[in-house]
């Protein structure tokens, strides 16, 4: 008789798929979630600097526009697409990714510019603006009511962790649990929310 792959409906193998399912979700949020921490962080820190040391500004709206593209596609290409389905209100969806358009509109409007441009600073601030207010949709919503959905949250980890680190590894910017996640950890304490 040949031995055939159980997969019990029932019982200890279920719970601890079930764990596994959690625990995937729980890293998957807090991951965007620490990438909500480090970007605000930026645009705090952006405030703060000289407007007049063009290249220091430059350098970090570059940086801050590359982990924001890496965000926004691993959402709208994974999280976005897979929660639709699980999250009892969709329209939250909707919104953020009408939310999202609006962002590449302004990254999109950064690029082109030069820095010396009287609305260089004025763009990527409002940026940093449209960004807060969606950061608190998305955590204090869409985040909070994935609390008791069920779906293959492990998949759906292996993808983004996977996406993550082929975009961050393109963009030269590290590894994702990397220096930058230690980095910041010191000032998600700071973090307005
Ligand atoms: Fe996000
Ligand atoms: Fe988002």
């Amino acid at each position: 008789m040949p031995t055939t792959r159980t997969e019990p409906s029932t019982g200890s193998a279920h719970r601890t798929a079930s764990r596994a399912d959690t625990a995937a979700r729980n890293e998957i949020i807090d991951q965007l979630k620490e990438d909500h921490r480090r970007v605000k962080k930026a645009f705090r820190d952006f405030e703060k600097l000289d407007k007049q040391d063009e290249a220091s500004c430059e350098a970090l709206v570059r940086t801050t526009i590359a982990e924001l593209e890496i965000h926004a596609e691993l959402e709208e290409n994974l999280f976005y697409p897979a929660i639709r389905t699980v999250l009892a209100e969709d329209g939250l969806i909707d919104e953020a990714e009408v939310e999202h358009m609006t962002f590449h509109v302004l990254i999109d409007q950064l690029k082109t510019m030069d820095c010396s441009d009287e609305r260089y600073c004025a763009t990527f601030t409002v940026l940093g603006e449209y960004i807060k207010h969606h950061v608190k949709e998305e955590e204090g919503e869409i985040f909070a009511g994935l609390s008791r959905a069920r779906m293959n949250w492990r998949n759906l980890r292996d993808d983004m962790q996977q996406l993550r680190q082929q975009r961050m590894a393109e963009q030269g910017l590290g590894d994702a649990d990397g220096a930058q996640a230690t980095s910041s950890s010191s000032s998600s304490s700071e973090a307005a929310h």
